[in-house]
């Protein structure tokens, strides 16, 4: 399992550019730590619960502990920590996470994205690829995101790659300090006719 995580996906076009997804890299540290601190008003509301300041959690010197974790559980075949690029530029993360095989060969899948490029269609471009590479290589049947309630953007965006809403997890996760109710969405492999940026591409949304 330990190279699915190397792969390269994309990349596809949409309204905002070429939208990719590649493997994390050591030296993302800059631009990580730059987009994090930024975009601390928009991300605080969704994310776990850390110990310290943001700053303190998004300073440069913190990517390579980070980095070195995630690359040890993806060489495991647990977790797939992914960058966002837009036209090549790096524009945010998506991360499928408890990469579990057996009976039940289901994980979870997370994203965000720098605030400047909101709207554009990056999210839902990401997530399709991300999809088709978790139920193609990866060899996986379903895929769960949590979102709350609040989170509109992230509901539309789920909704755009075929995810349906599956009820309501009470206080699922420490969130901004408090215990929150999330949604349950998920997709399987039989939701898909033929692939997440197919379904994109036919409903105008992305194009090759
Ligand atoms: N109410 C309703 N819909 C909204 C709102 C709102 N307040 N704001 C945006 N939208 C819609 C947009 O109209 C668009 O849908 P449309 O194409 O049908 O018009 C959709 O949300 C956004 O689609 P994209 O452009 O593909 O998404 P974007 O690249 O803007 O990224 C994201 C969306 C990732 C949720 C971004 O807002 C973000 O990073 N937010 C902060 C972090 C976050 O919430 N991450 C997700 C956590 S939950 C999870 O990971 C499962």
């Amino acid at each position: 399992y330990g190279k699915t995580w190397q792969s390269t996906l994309g990349p596809i076009r949409t309204s905002a550019g070429q939208v990719s997804v590649r493997p994390i890299r050591l030296r993302d540290a800059k631009t990580w730590s730059e987009l994090r601190v930024r975009n601390e008003q928009t991300l605080v509301p969704w994310e776990p619960t850390g110990m310290g300041t943001w700053e303190q959690r998004h300073h440069t010197s913190q990517w390579g502990p980070l980095y070195s974790a995630l690359r040890s559980e993806a060489k495991r075949g647990t977790i797939l920590p992914y960058v966002i690029e837009l036209d090549g530029r790096y524009v945010g993360q998506l991360t499928v996470g408890n990469i579990q095989r057996g009976a039940v060969r289901s994980a979870w899948i997370g994203y965000w994205i720098d605030s400047e490029h909101f709207g554009g269609g990056i999210a839902t471009a990401a997530v399709a690829l991300g999809v088709d590479h978790c139920f193609g290589r990866v060899g996986l049947h379903r895929l769960d995101a949590t979102v709350q309630p609040a989170n509109q953007a992230s509901q539309a965006v789920l909704a755009k790659v075929g995810f349906r809403n599956e009820g309501l997890l009470k206080r699922y996760m420490d969130v901004n300090s408090q215990w929150r109710d999330h949604l349950l969405f998920a997709l399987t492999v039989e939701d898909l006719p033929t692939s997440a940026v197919e379904a994109l591409v036919r409903s105008g949304r992305a194009s090759y």
